[in-house]
């Protein structure tokens, strides 16, 4: 492999490092598809199972595939009891970005061979801590509110048995939808930050356990999934529909970023947020949240007046606050179920990179001194 200096790209923006099946964007044109198939066709028509399985095997499943694979993965639903334990054992003010980052790496302590790397044992470490997940936010929730921790319902599929997990009771099929359409969007997107930080920490070889940790302790940046939140913070500060253009004036005037807006990558409208303000808004309105709706919709008004030049458009995050409040989730609930759904597209990655391994280590470009004698600390 050449080692010719190659130009430097601050944050390797517009640098190509990894070749992958599953994701392609088209960032001008605001096209996502996952392996050729589109984010609106698969919002509409998939399952996330089904996306699952399809990331993960780069073709749709068979109806006997499908149900194999759900079955496999409804048996790993729940928590084994050391891992209850240990989820019981946080403080209840803990941040629950810190707590699921903390228990997926917990997770290979369970393991008997948690360093084991082949394809074939990547595949089984990852359907295992994508049916846990779920288990662990939902148990930690409730033992936070001093609540007893709700087994799974394997009746249910994996938006279902989180909300029932969660909330105790079975959710309605309307919310098990909007959510499964949540997990959907959210699954996979090229190279973003959290999916190469896995695919940086599993190229030395290391484990799955690290990789989708280190994976959940970049989403959890405000840059990246934890937008979400800001998004909602934004919302619940602005009073009203009226005045959510001087709020955003203001943030403008003060050169604050808009949480919900911009993209390395696009520079159109991000077709996951075309997908998530139709749930929003449907959400909104059997909820009883139109002024949540109102407002964000305001809000987007004014950013396309004053931003569209700029390629600065709504985002995933920007609709999907709307959407997880009117499903009833608590603000710091929100980039969790970022981690949730993103589990699917961080293993898929790990697989892809093991199967075709090169150790990431990019250079620099040394800007410092040269030939700087060492000067005794009794002479400086
Ligand atoms: C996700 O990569 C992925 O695919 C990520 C993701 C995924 O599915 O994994 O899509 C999920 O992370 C979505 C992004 C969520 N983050 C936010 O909503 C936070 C707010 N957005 C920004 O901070 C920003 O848009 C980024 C970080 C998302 C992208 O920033 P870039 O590509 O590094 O662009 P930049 O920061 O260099 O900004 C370019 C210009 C700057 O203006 P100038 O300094 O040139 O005058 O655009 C401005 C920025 O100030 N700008 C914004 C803005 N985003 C960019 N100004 C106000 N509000 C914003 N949101």
């Amino acid at each position: 492999m050449s080692t010719a200096q190659s130009t430097y790209s601050k944050g390797l923006e517009g640098v190509i490092a990894a070749q992958t099946e599953m994701s392609f964007i088209n960032g001008s044109e605001g096209i996502l598809e996952y392996v050729g198939i589109a984010i609106g066709d698969l919002a509409s028509q998939s399952s996330f199972e089904e996306t699952v399985f399809l990331l993960w095997n780069k073709r749709l499943p068979t109806a006997e595939e499908l149900g194999a694979f759900t079955t496999d993965l409804r048996a790993n639903y729940g928590l084994c009891d050391s891992l209850k334990a240990r989820i019981t054992a946080c403080p209840a003010d803990a941040e629950p970005m810190h707590v699921i980052r903390t228990m997926i790496s917990s997770m290979a302590m369970d393991d008997s061979s948690p360093n084991e790397n082949s394809v074939e044992a990547a595949r089984e470490k990852s359907l295992q801590i994508l049916a846990t997940a779920p288990a662990i936010v939902a148990a930690f929730d409730r033992h936070r509110r001093g609540l007893e921790i709700i087994d799974p319902d394997p009746s249910l599929n994996f938006a279902g048995n989180f909300l029932y997990m969660l909330n105790g009771e079975k959710p309605t099929p309307a919310m098990i939808r909007a959510f499964d359409i949540c997990m959907i969007t959210h699954a996979d997107h090229g190279l973003n930050n959290s999916t190469f930080a896995a695919r940086v920490v599993i190229s030395t070889l290391s484990d799955v356990y690290s990789a989708i940790t280190a994976a959940v302790g970049s989403l959890r940046g405000p840059l990246h999934g934890g937008a979400n939140e800001g998004v909602m913070k934004m919302l619940n500060q602005i009073p009203d529909v009226e005045g959510a253009e001087e709020h955003v004036m203001n943030m403008i005037k003060n050169k604050e970023r808009i949480m919900g807006f911009g993209h390395r990558v696009y520079k159109s409208k991000d077709p996951r947020a075309s997908e998530l303000m139709t749930l929003a808004k449907q959400l909104a309105e059997d909820t009883g949240n139109m002024d949540l709706y109102n407002k964000s919709h305001a809000i987007e008004l004014v950013m396309e007046r004053e931003y569209a030049s700029k390629g600065i458009y709504p985002n995933v995050d920007f609709y999907s606050a709307t959407t997880y409040h009117c499903i009833g989730l608590k603000l710091d609930l929100f980039t969790p179920m970022f981690v949730l759904a993103r589990i699917a597209g961080w293993a898929g990655h790990v697989i892809e990179q093991l199967g075709d391994n090169r150790l990431f280590r990019p250079t620099t470009d040394y800007v410092g001194p040269h030939d700087v004698a060492y000067v005794p600390i009794e002479k400086r």
